[in-house]
Order: C-alpha cells, then structure tokens, then sequence
C-alpha cells in the first residue's frame, strides 16, 4: 500500500499530526489524496518548505540539492535563468553564476552570497504563484512535464464534439443531478478534510485559481475556461487537460480484498478513483445505465511516489527499486480472461533523449530496474510508462565518478590528470582545490595554475609527496610520481 507519500507533505509542511485510523471519506467529498500532488495551494512556501519535498526521499526525491545543481555545470544556460550572477557572454553554467563572494566587514574577511535560500534565485510571488508554475514549462502548458494523471493541451488527445446530454459530466452545479449530487466534479472533490491524512482540501476554483496560471492575461483563462458556451458543454474545456481517456484511467487500488494486490476496474470498491465501481461512473455522468467498461480504460495511469537511490555514480548498473501506485493492472479480454497490463521506466535526459528499461520485477506498488552502466552524468527525469500512459517524473542524478589517475611531478610543477574534476573556484570554503603534502607531512604550498574536468596544473613550493584534489564530485588522494630533470 503506498499512502505515506501525501502524509509526509502534510504532517511536514502543514504540521499536522497523523491521527486517522479511517482512511476514505466515504462517500466523498474530499477524495482521498493519494495520487497526484495533495489537493492544495503551495503558493506562501518558504525555503524550510522547499526542503520538505526536495530532501524527501519519499516525495521529489531529487538527488540532493548541490548534486542536482552541480549537474548543470558545463551544460547549457536556461533562459532565462534563475542564475544570479551570470556574466554578459556565458552561454553555459559556471560555478560563478551561482557562487559569488562579497566582502563581510563584521569578520573583514570575503564570504560567500547565500547559497542556500531556494527564494534567493528561484522566484515565486506570495499568495499567487509557485515556483513551479513561473517555469517555462508551466507558462508554456506543458502541464504534463510534472503532472502524471492529466493530458497536455496540445497533444491531440480526443475531445468529444457530439451534443451535450443528461450523462454529460459538468464541473458542478448540474441542474438535474443524482439523488445525492451525483454527475459533477465537485461530488466527490469539493473542499473538506480528508480523513486519510488531514489535509484540508480546497476547491477545484482553488486550487486551479492558486497557481497563478492564466490570470494576468484574461486570453489564458480560456486555458480552462469558453465563457460563451451553454453550461452543459463547460466539461469540454477541461478535457483540454482532462480528456476522456485520462479520466478514464485513474484509479487506485482499494482494498477490495478479491483483488488485494492488483487493480482491477469495475472490482474495486467505491470512490477509490473513476473506474473502480459502478457508483464512480454514476458520480461523473450522473446516470446509472452505463455500460461496464468505460471507454478508451485499461493501463491505469501509474502514480510514482519514490525511489530507493536518488543519486548514482556514472559507471554502476545500480540496481534501483521505485514505489507508487498503478504499476500494473488488470483488464478483461473479450471472453472475460484477465489481461495484465504492464509498465516500462523511461529516462528522460536534459536534452530530451528517451532511455527505454524493463524492470526484472514488477508488482502494482513497486517495481526494479537496473541502470545501465553507460548512461552520462547529468539529470533524468524517471517516469513508470504504461502503454501510452506516463507517470509523473521524478528525478535521479547520475553524478560523475571523481578519481585521480596520475600525479606528476616536474621540478616544482605538478600535473594531475584524472576524471571528474569540474570548475576549481579559487577562494577559501569553495569545496575545490590542493591540499600536497611532503614526506613528514608538513603542507607543500601550491598554486593551482590551471583546471578542467580531466587536468589540473599547479606550482608548488617543492614536489609534495601526495596530493588531494577536492572537486565538487568528491575527494582523491595519491601518491606524487616525480620525473627528475634530464640532463
Ligand atoms: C509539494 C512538494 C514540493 C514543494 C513544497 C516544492 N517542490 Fe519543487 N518540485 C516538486 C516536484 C514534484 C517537482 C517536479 C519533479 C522534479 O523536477 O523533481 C518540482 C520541481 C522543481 C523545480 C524544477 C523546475 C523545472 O523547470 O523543471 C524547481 C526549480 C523547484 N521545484 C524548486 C522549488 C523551490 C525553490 C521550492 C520552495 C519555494 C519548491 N520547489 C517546493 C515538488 C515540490
Ligand atoms: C546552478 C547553480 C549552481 C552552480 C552552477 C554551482 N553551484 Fe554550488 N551550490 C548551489 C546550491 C543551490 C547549493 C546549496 C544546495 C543546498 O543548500 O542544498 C550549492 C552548494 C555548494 C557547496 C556546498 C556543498 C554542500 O554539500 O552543500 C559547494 C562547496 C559548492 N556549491 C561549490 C560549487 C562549485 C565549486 C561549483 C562549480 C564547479 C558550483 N558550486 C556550481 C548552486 C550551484
Ligand atoms: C544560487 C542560486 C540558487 C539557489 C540558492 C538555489 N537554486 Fe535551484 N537552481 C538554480 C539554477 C540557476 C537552476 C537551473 C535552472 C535555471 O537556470 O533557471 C536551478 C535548478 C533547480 C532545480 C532543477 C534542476 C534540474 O535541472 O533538474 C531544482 C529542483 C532546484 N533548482 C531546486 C532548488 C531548491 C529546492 C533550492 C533551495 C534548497 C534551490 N534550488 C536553491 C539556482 C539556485
Ligand atoms: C515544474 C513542474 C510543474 C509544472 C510544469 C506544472 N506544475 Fe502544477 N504543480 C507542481 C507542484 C510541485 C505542485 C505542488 C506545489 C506547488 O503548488 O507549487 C503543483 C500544484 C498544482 C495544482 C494544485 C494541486 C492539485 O492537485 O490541485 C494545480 C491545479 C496545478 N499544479 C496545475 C498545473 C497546470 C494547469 C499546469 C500547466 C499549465 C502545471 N500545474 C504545470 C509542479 C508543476
Ligand atoms: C465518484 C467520485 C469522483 C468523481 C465524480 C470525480 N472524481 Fe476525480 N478522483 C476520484 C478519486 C477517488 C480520485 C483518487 C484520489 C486520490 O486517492 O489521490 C480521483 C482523482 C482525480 C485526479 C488525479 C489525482 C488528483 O487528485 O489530483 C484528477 C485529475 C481527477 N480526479 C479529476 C476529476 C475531474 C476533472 C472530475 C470531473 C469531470 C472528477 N475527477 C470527478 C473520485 C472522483
Ligand atoms: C488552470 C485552469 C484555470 C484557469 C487558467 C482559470 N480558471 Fe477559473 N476555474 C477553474 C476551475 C477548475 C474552476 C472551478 C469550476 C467549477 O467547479 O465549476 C474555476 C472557476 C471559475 C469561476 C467560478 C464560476 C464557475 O464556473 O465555477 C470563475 C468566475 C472563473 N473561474 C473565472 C476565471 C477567470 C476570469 C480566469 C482568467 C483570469 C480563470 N478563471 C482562469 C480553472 C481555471
Ligand atoms: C491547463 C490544464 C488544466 C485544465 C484546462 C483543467 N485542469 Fe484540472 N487539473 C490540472 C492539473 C495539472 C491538476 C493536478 C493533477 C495532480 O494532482 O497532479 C488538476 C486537477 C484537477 C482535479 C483533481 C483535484 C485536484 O485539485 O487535484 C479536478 C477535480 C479538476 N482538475 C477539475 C477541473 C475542472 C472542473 C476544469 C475545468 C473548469 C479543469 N480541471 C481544467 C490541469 C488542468
Ligand atoms: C471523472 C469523471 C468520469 C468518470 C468517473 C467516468 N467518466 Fe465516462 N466520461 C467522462 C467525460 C468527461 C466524458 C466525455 C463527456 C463529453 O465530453 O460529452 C466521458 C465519456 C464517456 C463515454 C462516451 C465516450 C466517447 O467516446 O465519447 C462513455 C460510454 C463513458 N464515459 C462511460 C463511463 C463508464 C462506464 C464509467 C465507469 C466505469 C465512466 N464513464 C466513468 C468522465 C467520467
């Protein structure tokens, strides 16, 4: 069962204690909230906030922060950027983009400007937009690059034309609902607490509004929005991203105990998700004559919640186990047998590269893969893909494997070649640079001379006997091989 990822946002950012021994609303509203992102507004977070989903194994599950950042060394400036200190002419990240000293009277000594405050380059306007939601891919629709259980609008995804009837969906307010309200959105997510993990959820006015999407040009609000449609027809500007066939394949495994490990639509319990049981048809169309199956169903889109490494070093088939919801499910063949749908992983590099894998075992919670070993350094995002279903993308850092291969000693020169080194950043607490050594083991001043990802020159005093390089990847120390002068 995987219910701990929501707990984990909420107990943290909204400090609030776990108490529930129920788990559903039953019947809702609100929905349980375990898929997706919880049912809220993150628009106020502070850098504490940040850290909360960033750092959580469970939850973004990101590679750490300096990794994941240190990745975008050598590759190519966004723009724009959150980068604060860019100078005219970069065109790829330095560690000075990032990295800048200031002179601090208090201890007359040069300090480095906050690295540490996400709000301190990464922007968000209080009370109207995230973070997330001033990306480029947010602003640009690409509503999908993060969000698993949705369409993007531009996918050409199907949307039906034909006339608005009694079974049409509406957002809420329907005139001539079910007995109990059925036929909208809002029967079963509407505002309430959620008795699984506390959460108050919001509205969908709320938590759609909350983003700050769409709304400093009124051109937007027709993201989500034809003003000068009848009202039954409204639904049909939400399919832009809420198409049939996603809705039709959001479900969670219930604990139905016929099928306790898998899911199986039309026998799980209800208002466990859209396709679970015959009273989920009836809460969005309204209307109880419904055929058993619904239309374009069967790979339930895969939620991911975790992976058990967030980082590994470039060179290892690292076996890695992810957790989450969907990872398979069951559907009915046409004479009644029970076809298994299954998923794949698919890595996404930064520049967009696909890396298809199979895990070697797969259940409905969670699956295993190994990495190949050949994959470059840099950032992926990890997505569960089920037929033409994706998950949401979590991230996972291959960072590169720093060692020292050879250090030369020439009258006072040294040279060290070796892998993994990045950008030297000349100034105390950089977390780059020489720490030589003689014999006895008194420090042998040296001055870097120059620095890449694979050589580093410097002059020395007098040739040290090892030698550490500190690198952003890491730390190596080795012995100094010295070549005497010929004569
Ligand atoms: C509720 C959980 C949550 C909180 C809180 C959160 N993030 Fe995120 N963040 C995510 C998820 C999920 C993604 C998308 C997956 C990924 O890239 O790891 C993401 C992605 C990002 C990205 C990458 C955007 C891109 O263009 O791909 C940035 C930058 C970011 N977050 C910064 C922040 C900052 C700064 C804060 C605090 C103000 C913050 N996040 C708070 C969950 C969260
Ligand atoms: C894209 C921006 C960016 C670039 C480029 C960058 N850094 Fe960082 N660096 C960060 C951030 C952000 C943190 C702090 C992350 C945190 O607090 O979790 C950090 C942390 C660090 C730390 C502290 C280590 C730690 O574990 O917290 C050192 C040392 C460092 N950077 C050095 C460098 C060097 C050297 C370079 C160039 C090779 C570099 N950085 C390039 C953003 C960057
Ligand atoms: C010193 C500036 C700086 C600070 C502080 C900083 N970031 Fe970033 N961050 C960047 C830059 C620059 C990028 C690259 C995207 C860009 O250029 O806009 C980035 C990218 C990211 C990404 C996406 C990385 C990728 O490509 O996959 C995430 C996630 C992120 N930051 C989260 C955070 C969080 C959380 C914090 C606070 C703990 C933080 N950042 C602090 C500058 C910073
Ligand atoms: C860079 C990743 C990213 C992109 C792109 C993105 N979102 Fe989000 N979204 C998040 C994260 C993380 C949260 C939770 C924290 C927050 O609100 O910032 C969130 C929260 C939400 C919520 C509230 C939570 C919920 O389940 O109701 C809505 C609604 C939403 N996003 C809509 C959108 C829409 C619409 C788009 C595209 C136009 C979009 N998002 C693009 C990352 C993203
Ligand atoms: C019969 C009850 C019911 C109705 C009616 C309903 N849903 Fe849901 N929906 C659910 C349940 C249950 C979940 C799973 C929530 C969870 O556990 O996180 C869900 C999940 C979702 C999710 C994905 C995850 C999330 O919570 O963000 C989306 C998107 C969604 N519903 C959209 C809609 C839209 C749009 C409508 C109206 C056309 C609608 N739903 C009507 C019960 C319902
Ligand atoms: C990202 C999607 C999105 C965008 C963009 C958006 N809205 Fe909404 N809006 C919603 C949702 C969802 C509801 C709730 C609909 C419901 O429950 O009937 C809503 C509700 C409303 C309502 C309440 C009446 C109603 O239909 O329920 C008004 C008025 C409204 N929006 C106006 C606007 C305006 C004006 C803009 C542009 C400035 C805008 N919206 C942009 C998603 C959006
Ligand atoms: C531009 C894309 C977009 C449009 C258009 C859109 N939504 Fe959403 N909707 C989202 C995203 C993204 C989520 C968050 C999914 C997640 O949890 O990751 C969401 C979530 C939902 C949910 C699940 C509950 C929640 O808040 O997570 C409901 C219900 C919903 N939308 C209703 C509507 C309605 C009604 C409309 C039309 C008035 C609409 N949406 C239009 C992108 C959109
Ligand atoms: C989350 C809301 C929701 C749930 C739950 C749901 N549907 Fe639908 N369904 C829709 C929407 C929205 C449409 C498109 C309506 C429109 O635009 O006229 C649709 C369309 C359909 C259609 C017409 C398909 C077509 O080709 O246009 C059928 C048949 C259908 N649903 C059957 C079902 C059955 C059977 C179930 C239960 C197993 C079910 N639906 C559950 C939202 C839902």
């Amino acid at each position: 069962m995987v219910h701990t990822k929501k707990q984990l946002i909420l107990s943290a950012l909204l400090v609030f204690a776990v108490s529930a021994t129920s788990w559903a609303n039953n019947p809702p509203p609100p929905v349980n909230q375990l898929i997706g992102i919880p049912d809220s507004s993150f628009n106020n977070l502070s850098e504490p906030d940040c850290r909360v989903c960033h750092e959580d194994q469970d939850i973004v599950n990101p590679g750490t922060l300096p990794d994941r950042h240190h990745l975008l060394v050598n590759t190519t400036l966004a723009d724009p950027t959150a980068a604060p200190f860019v100078q005219t002419g970069d065109t790829v990240y330095q560690c000075l983009s990032c990295h800048q000293q200031e002179w601090d009277s208090a201890t007359s000594s040069y300090v480095f400007v906050s690295f540490r405050d996400c709000l301190f380059c990464h922007e968000q306007i209080a009370g109207e937009a995230s973070v997330h939601h001033l990306t480029n891919l947010a602003q640009s629709q690409n509503c999908k690059a993060c969000h698993g259980p949705i369409d993007n609008p531009d996918d050409g995804h199907y949307i039906p034309t034909y006339a608005p009837s009694l079974v049409t969906p509406w957002p809420s307010r329907k005139p001539n609902p079910g007995e109990n309200g059925e036929g909208q959105c809002v029967f079963c997510h509407e505002s309430g607490v959620d008795a699984g993990s506390g959460l108050l959820v919001l509205t969908n006015n709320q938590t759609h509004h909350s983003t700050g999407l769409g709304l400093n040009d009124s051109n937007q609000c027709f993201w989500c929005h034809d003003f000068d449609v009848p009202p039954d027809e409204t639904i049909r500007k939400c399919e832009a991203c809420h198409g049939v066939a996603s809705l039709h394949n959001i479900q969670v495994n219930s604990d139905n105990p016929d099928n306790p490990d898998t899911i199986v639509p039309g026998g799980e319990n209800p208002y466990w998700g859209h396709i679970g049981h015959n009273d989920d048809c009836y809460g969005c169309h309204g209307f109880t004559a419904m055929s058993a199956a619904a239309p374009y169903s069967g790979p339930v889109v895969p939620d991911l919640s975790a992976l058990s490494f967030s980082n590994v070093t470039e060179g290892t088939a690292a076996v890695i186990t992810a957790t989450g919801n969907g990872f398979v499910n069951v559907v009915a063949g046409l004479e009644g047998q029970e076809i298994e749908l299954t998923s794949m992983v698919v890595l996404t590099n930064s520049e967009g590269r696909e890396f298809e894998l199979l895990p070697s075992v797969i259940t409905a919670n969670s699956l295993t893969v190994t990495l190949p070993a050949d994959l470059k350094a840099g950032n992926y995002a990890f997505r569960v893909a089920k037929a033409d279903k994706m998950s949401n993308a979590v991230n996972l850092s291959i960072v590169p494997a720093m060692a020292n291969q050879n250090i030369l000693c020439r009258k006072n020169s040294i040279t060290i070649t070796g892998t993994g080194y990045s950008q030297y950043v000349d100034a105390l607490n950089s977390g780059t640079g020489l720490v030589a050594v003689d014999l006895s083991g008194n420090e042998v001043d040296c001055t870097v001379r120059s620095w890449t990802d694979t050589k580093i020159t410097a002059t020395c005093s007098a040739c040290p006997s090892t030698v550490t390089v500190n690198s952003i990847w890491g730390q190596d120390m080795d012995r100094t091989r010295s070549i005497r002068p010929r004569r």
